[in-house]
């Protein structure tokens, strides 16, 4: 049944949600499925992706949250993405694989948009520039209250914290964000409430994809 796929171009899913929401988790397990399918699945993440992209999330991640200004972080968001986009998903969608990215657009959308306060216009100018129309084939959010999806990413052993020190305000602001996005693009975006077990998420999510892009 996926060789109708896989005899063209590949499939880019994304996987979107606050700070500790279960992404990584969750895009492991789809990753796993897609192979049990016989899909060739590559797992990919933002920011990050390819090398400029990954020397670029260092600069995003570390540091304290003063350090850069909405525009400056967007565009920096954009810089890597476009990197992202040009070595590795473009290359692996031309070869028919699937794709897995844990964060894409709509995270700079919620958080620099929304949460930074920056407005959906401006975020929407630079991706316009950036990325043209590009866009996922299927886009999961997961949705936790911020408190929550805090709570779970509380110590953890990492300096990539730069936005776990922003205020509970603006992580309140993104996951208002991010349900903003999936009702102004519900063809693309599946909402999922991720306070269940991992499972349970992993089962609707699997779901999801039979249907939409194997049927
Ligand atoms: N459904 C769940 N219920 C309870 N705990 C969960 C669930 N999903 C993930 N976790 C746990 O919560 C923590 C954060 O999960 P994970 O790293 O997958 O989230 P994330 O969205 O990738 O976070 P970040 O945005 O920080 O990268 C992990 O310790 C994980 O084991
Ligand atoms: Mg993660």
């Amino acid at each position: 049944m996926t060789s109708g796929i896989l005899s063209g171009r590949g499939k880019f899913i994304t996987l979107e949600g606050g700070d500790g929401s279960g992404k990584s988790t969750q895009s492991r397990l789809l990753q796993a499925f897609l192979k049990e399918k016989g899909a060739d699945c590559l797992l990919t993440r933002e920011p990050g992706g390819a090398p400029g992209a990954d020397e670029i999330r260092e600069l995003i991640l570390t540091g304290e949250p003063e350090r850069w200004d909405a525009v400056g972080e967007t565009l920096l968001f954009y810089a890597a993405r476009r990197n992202h986009l040009r070595l590795t998903i473009e290359p692996a969608l031309a070869a028919g694989r699937f794709v897995i990215s844990d964060r894409f657009a709509d995270s700079t959308m919620a958080y620099q948009g929304y949460g930074n306060q920056l407005g959906v216009a401006a975020v929407q100018k630079i991706h316009d520039f950036a990325i043209g129309d590009f866009a996922p084939d299927l886009t999961f959010i997961l949705d936790l209250p911020a408190e929550e999806g805090l709570r779970r990413t509380e110590g953890r052993l990492h300096n990539e914290d730069r936005f776990e020190k922003m205020d509970l305000s603006f992580h309140e602001r993104l996951r208002e964000g991010f349900l903003s996005i999936a009702r102004e693009n519900p063809a693309r975006c599946f909402v999922l409430d991720a306070s269940r077990p991992v499972g349970d998420i992993q089962a609707e999510m699997r779901e999801q994809l039979d249907q939409r892009l194997f049927r």
